[in-house]
């Protein structure tokens, strides 16, 4: 499948934001991520129009983690979106952006004192509180600063989602924000309002990544709504705002068949409004939205160079396996190792053909770093190139430098141009943070 601005050109070869992906490959190099520009603006677009014409009071707002970089911060900001970030990084390349502060949320279930810092200082929209420990440092900080800080509970739910369990963060067991069926969020918001260096502004949750259905999101829902509700009996503070996380997926293969951007805000509104409407709140907050996944992941391919064809049989097994072996691997994309993520591929030099082989895409890490088992792709041979789908989010973003590979360059392209927006590292990065003791010279 196809994903925005992708096509088979005259020479067979796959486009995307109208270039050829065969010239990117040798102008910038592979292992090389590609992210298509107008795709990426076109989901920010829907999201947003999708909320607010079913509910105006909405922001959205990109979850930082599935991919950054200060040209990724440009476009959220043309686009009107908020951003969501998860760590003093992600906030520094915001600031180097001059992303609007006042519209970032800072997130994490652990911030140091840095982190809490640079938050207090650079004035972030609101600084999601992960737990009581959390909201006590901050208010001292925040006291010590002479800052109020505005503030949100990341709850949790206790809603298990249907995805893989690395994902999975609304279920009661968990070590991400404060549970409310036992107790413990209500007592959170008691104290946060004896905090004179908080203002308590809203409540959040996120209740996993890549879900395919909008069950558990329907099910946070009334938790939610219903909780506000009894912060506001119990208290009489209103809860402003409810922000309901990211967690929409993507077809990453075959037979995955995710609800479209404007059925999940129309079904997430709906059910939204009639949790306001039936517990009686004496305010509809505003609806916060996270996403991440699904604003950048179809948007990008990452392209690779075939080094070696391996055909591999066994003895006393039928048949035999091929190995297509790529010149990047678990460094560049972690996550088939880390939870068993599907991809499908493409050869992009011969996109136009049919795919009648069965082979299995590894990469070049001294680990199995399979990224595709059974893949079906055109008949392949050592140069040429692979283009992986979907790999937009949580792929550049969860890059490392395992066997001291380089990290690879990201390029964005749209109506027939091509820009790096990330180079692509050299041996000289790679020793740059590396120190040589006296005692060692
Ligand atoms: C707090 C929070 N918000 C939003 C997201 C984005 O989720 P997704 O990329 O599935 O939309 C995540 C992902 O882990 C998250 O932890």
């Amino acid at each position: 499948m196809l994903f925005g601005t992708q096509t088979v050109n005259s020479k067979g070869h796959l486009e995307i934001g109208g270039c050829d992906t065969i010239e990117l490959a040798e102008r910038f190099g592979t292992p090389l991520y590609v992210m298509d520009e107008a795709l990426i603006r076109q989901n920010c677009r829907d999201y947003i129009s999708a909320f607010k014409s079913q509910y105006p009071n909405t922001t959205v707002t990109f979850a930082g983690k599935a991919f950054l970089t200060t040209a990724m911060c440009r476009i959220l900001q043309q686009e009107g979106m908020s951003l969501d970030v998860a760590s003093g990084g992600e906030l520094h390349t915001a600031m180097m952006a001059d992303f609007p502060v006042k519209n970032i949320y800072f997130h994490g279930n652990f911030k140091s004192d840095e982190e809490l810092r640079m938050a207090l200082e650079t004035g972030v929209g609101r600084i999601v509180v992960d737990n009581i420990h959390e909201l006590e440092r901050l208010n001292a900080m925040a006291l010590q600063m002479g800052k109020k800080a505005d503030i949100m509970f990341r709850l949790t739910p206790g809603v298990d989602p249907h995805t893989h369990r690395m994902i999975s963060t609304g279920q009661e067991d968990t070590k991400f924000g404060i549970n409310i069926k036992n107790g413990d969020a209500l007592n959170a918001v008691k104290r946060a309002l004896e905090c004179p260096g908080v203002t308590l502004r809203g409540i959040h949750c996120h209740v996993g990544s890549q879900l395919l259905d909008l069950e558990s999101h329907i099910g946070a829902i009334p938790i939610m709504v219903g909780f506000a509700k009894q912060v506001f009996d119990e208290t009489g503070t209103v809860i402003e705002e409810i922000n309901t996380g990211g967690g929409l997926g993507i077809r990453y293969i075959d037979g995955q068949v995710p609800p479209t951007i404007e059925t999940f805000a129309q079904t997430l509104v709906a059910s939204f409004l009639s949790a306001v409407e039936s517990f009686g709140l004496p305010n509809k907050p505003k609806l916060i939205q996270e996403p991440g996944r699904s604003i950048v992941g179809p948007a990008g391919i990452t392209l690779y160079s075939v080094g070696t064809v391996k055909r591999v049989s066994i003895v006393e097994e039928p048949g035999y396996r091929t190995y297509v072996i790529v010149d990047g691997g678990l460094s560049d994309n972690p996550r088939p190792l880390m939870y068993e993520a599907v991809y499908d591929a493409l050869v992009a030099n011969k996109a136009g053909e049919k795919a009648t082989e069965t082979v299995t895409i590894s990469g070049k890490h001294c680990e199995t770093d399979t990224l595709i088992t059974d893949a079906m792709i055109a008949p392949v041979q050592t140069g040429d190139t692979i283009a992986i789908q979907c790999t937009g989010a949580y792929n550049y973003a969860m890059a490392s430098n395992y066997n001291r590979l380089r990290r690879s360059a990201v390029a964005l392209v749209k109506d027939g141009s091509a820009d790096v927006i990330v180079r692509r590292q050299t041996l000289e990065d790679l020793t740059a943070c590396d120190v040589l003791p006296d005692r060692l010279a």
